[in-house]
Order: structure tokens, then sequence, then C-alpha cells
């Protein structure tokens, strides 16, 4: 891991030949060049939240009720970032939060997030809707920290085989998200009438699965079928695009009519609104890893959660994009923490733009934060160098935070940093 005097050297001496950095060290700049990078329906996907996009807002506006109250003379000459969770040892607080379809920002889309997450040993959370298979992005990452984000499906033996195959992959904890029981109202995706599952992009977890191979073999249930769209030369090339992101030949595959059956099969299944606290005793019985719930924004969620014998909670509002007018992370963040009161490791994701808002959440108590549309955005400016560059700016914004207000460890950092505004 860089440090940040490196990095800041680094950055001045380049410039002395004119070079500056390749990706933008603004956080509101770098939405707008990734967007450059972009489809239209791409960046909506990504950049979008629900309804009025008020709960993105107060993410944001949440960070600034806190104010940092530095302190002097404490020596900081030497640092330490790295934090203990879930007995290993990761070199920050920071983790890369399950993002799906990342393909939809560069070609290399998860391939390239693994190998950045690699070579700065950040943990990455593979995401249900990812378009790369987990082993696959498992087999870029050498001995760096892998978890897997679970989406419960109608279906408990795809459930085991995501579990079973998460497991034999190397990941370390398994991320159960509980907040997308069904699709937020997204009215940039609906504008554009666009959704990348059904185009075949996001479901490579499924169609590298045994148990759903398995189920594409059944016939068709004629009542399940979704009315068909209208046929036109737009509906033909998407055909052609879903057949294309589907494994294997493009012969091959339209002759068994998979692609489409995939896509059918998986908007059948892939949420199970009817999930409850009494299903966690499965998941639990399938695995011994640690078990997150992330999506908690409730105190006595929160106990529930400790009482069914989950090991971690990730207080998140997915990033804005499931309740317009939620309550923001990070003002869920202490109420949540006063009533876990230590049990379980408490982390926080939504609105993580700067090295400030890490110190803020850590401050409060957060055990670390996952960040993830600005990892997005590298990756669309800039492949593999692009998400390397957005975790290094922030984890050095963050250590100079840390440092210049007399804190010299994650393990110092408490509330009395912080002031509230
Ligand atoms: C484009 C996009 C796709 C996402 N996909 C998933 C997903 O597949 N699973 C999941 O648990 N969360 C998903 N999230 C939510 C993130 O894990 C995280 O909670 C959120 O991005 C954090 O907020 P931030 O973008 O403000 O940092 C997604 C977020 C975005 C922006």
């Amino acid at each position: 891991m860089i440090n940040a005097q490196e990095l800041q050297r680094r950055i001045y001496i380049q410039g002395f030949s004119g070079k500056k950095p390749a990706v933008t060290i603004h956080p509101d700049r770098l939405e707008a060049l990734a967007r450059r990078k972009m489809s239209a329906e791409a960046f909506a996907y990504i950049a979008g939240g629900a309804g009025s996009e008020a709960t993105l807002r107060s993410n944001r506006n949440g960070f600034d009720q806190w104010q940092i109250v530095p302190r002097m003379l404490r020596n900081v000459e030497t640092f330490d970032l790295s934090v203990q969770l879930f007995g290993q040892h990761l070199p920050s607080p920071l983790l890369l939060a399950p993002v799906g379809v990342l393909d939809l920002a560069h070609p290399e889309g998860e391939i390239a997030v693994a190998r950045a997450a690699a070579t700065r040993n950040v943990p990455m959370i593979f995401s249900n809707q990812a378009s790369t298979p987990m082993e696959t992005c498992s087999a870029q990452m050498g001995d760096t920290p892998r978890w897997f984000q679970l989406y419960w499906s109608k279906s408990r033996d795809l459930v085991a085989s995501f579990i079973q195959r998460a497991e034999s992959c190397g990941c370390s904890a398994i991320v159960l998200t509980l907040d997308t029981t069904m699709l937020g109202w997204r009215p940039r995706d609906l504008e554009l009438a666009y959704l990348p599952f059904l185009r075949g992009m996001g479901i490579a977890q499924y169609t590298s699965d045994p148990v759903f191979q398995r189920l594409l073999d059944l016939p068709d249930d004629p009542a399940q079928r979704p009315p068909k769209p209208p046929v036109n030369l737009t509906t033909l090339r998407n055909v052609v695009r879903t057949i294309r992101n589907y494994p294997g030949s493009f012969r091959d595959n339209l002759r068994s009519g998979k692609p489409l059956k995939a896509v059918r099969q998986f908007t059948q299944m892939y949420t199970n609104p009817a999930l409850q606290w009494e299903d966690l005793a499965f998941l639990r019985e399938l695995t011994s890893l640690p078990i997150l719930l992330k999506g908690i924004l409730h105190p006595e969620d929160a106990k529930k959660a400790i009482d069914h014998g989950v090991n971690g909670i990730i207080v998140s509002n997915h990033g804005g994009r499931q309740v317009d007018g939620a309550i923001a992370a990070i003002e869920a963040l202490p109420t949540i923490l006063e009533a876990v009161r230590d049990h379980i490791p408490v982390l926080m994701d939504s609105g993580i733009r700067s090295g400030s808002d890490i110190f803020k959440a850590i401050a409060l108590g957060a055990k670390a934060v996952c960040v993830g549309r600005p990892y997005v955005y590298g990756l669309a400016i800039g492949g593999t160098l692009g998400v390397q560059e957005v975790i290094d700016q922030l984890l050095a914004d963050f250590e100079l935070n840390m440092r210049i207000s007399g804190c010299s460890s994650v393990a110092e950092l408490n509330p009395e940093y912080l002031k509230q505004a």
C-alpha cells in the first residue's frame, strides 16, 4: 500500500514534467469524467438512485452533520491504518462494496477490479449480480481477501450452491443483502427502459452454476413466461447481444435457446420477497464462514441480527438505490452501534466519497467502510489502473486526515475526534 506522502510526492514530481494524475482527484469530477466514458444507459444504471434521489443526497449531507476536531502535538510520525476483521488482518478499513454488472463501466469489468484489489490488498466483495463468475475473479486475487455477496433467490438449492462455490473459491465471509427483495423505483433506468439483466448482463454467477443449469434443462412453464416484446431491429440486436453475453459459442447458444431462457429463469427467481428472519437458520447451517447482513438501518433489526447469530452488520441503504427518502447510512450508524454494543463488528457504506468520510465513519465506531460508485467510476475512466488510483487516493486522504488530526492509528479513532455540526 502506498502512503500518502509518497503519493503526494509522486504526483507533484510528475507535475514538474507537466503530467497530471490519470484519474481526477476531485470526487465530484470523478463522476463527471466517468460519465463521458459510458453509454447513457450504463451511467444511469450506476449513478442513479430511487425516486427523487433524496436518499442519495442525504447520504452525502449526512457526513456534513459531523465535523472533525483535530488534536495537536501527538507524535504522528509513524502510523497504522490496519484493522482486524473476522480474524483477518486488513491493511486498511476499506473494502470494495459489491457492485453488479461492472462490464457496464469497462469491458474488463470485475476482472479489472479484482486485479486492482489484489495489487492493493483491499478486499473485494463479489456481487451476486456480477458479469464474471466468482471463480474467475478469485483466480486474479492471490491471497487478498474476498467475500461473496448473496441475493437470496427463490431456490434454496441455488443459494446453497452459491455458498458452496464461494467457500471453494476462497471467499472468507458471506454478505447477505437484505434491502433488495425487489428492485427500487429508479426513474433514470425506467426513463431509458433499461435493465442490464434482460440483456444477459450481470447474471454470470447464475449461468456458471450447476444448479441453475439444471433448472434450465427443465421445460419452461408457459404460465411463468413474460409477455413478448414487439419484434423490430432493436429487439433483434438485443437478442444477439444476449446470446453473446452467454458463455460458450454463439452458434451453440443460438441453437439451444439457453441465453434467453436463462434470462427468463433469472427474472423469475432472483429475488425472494418472502424472505424473513427465520430463514437465516438455513444460511447458518450452510456455512461456518462469518455472515454479515447488509442493509440494516434500524437498531431493532441490528438487535435481531445478533439474536439470529449473524457475525456482522453493514449499515447501508444500497447507495440510495432502493428507498427514496430513507435515512442516511451515516445517520443510522450511531444508533445501530449503540444497539449492537460491540457484540459484532458494524461496517457501513453509502455516500463515502473521501478520506474524511472514512475518518468520520470509523471515529463513530464502524470497524470498516465499503465504497461503491467511486471505484466504479475509476474503473470506467482507467480500468485496473483507475480503480487502483481511486483506492490510493481515498486511503491517502484518510491517512492524512487521521495523522493531521493527531491520531496515528485506526484503533485510536473515537467519537472524541468529532463534533456534531
Ligand atoms: C451500480 C450499482 C450496482 C450495485 N449492485 C449491488 C449488488 O449487486 N449487490 C449489493 O449488495 N449491492 C449492490 N450495490 C450497492 C453497493 O454495494 C453499495 O451499498 C453502495 O454502492 C454504496 O454506496 P456508494 O455508491 O454511495 O458508495 C450496487 C450499487 C451500485 C451503484
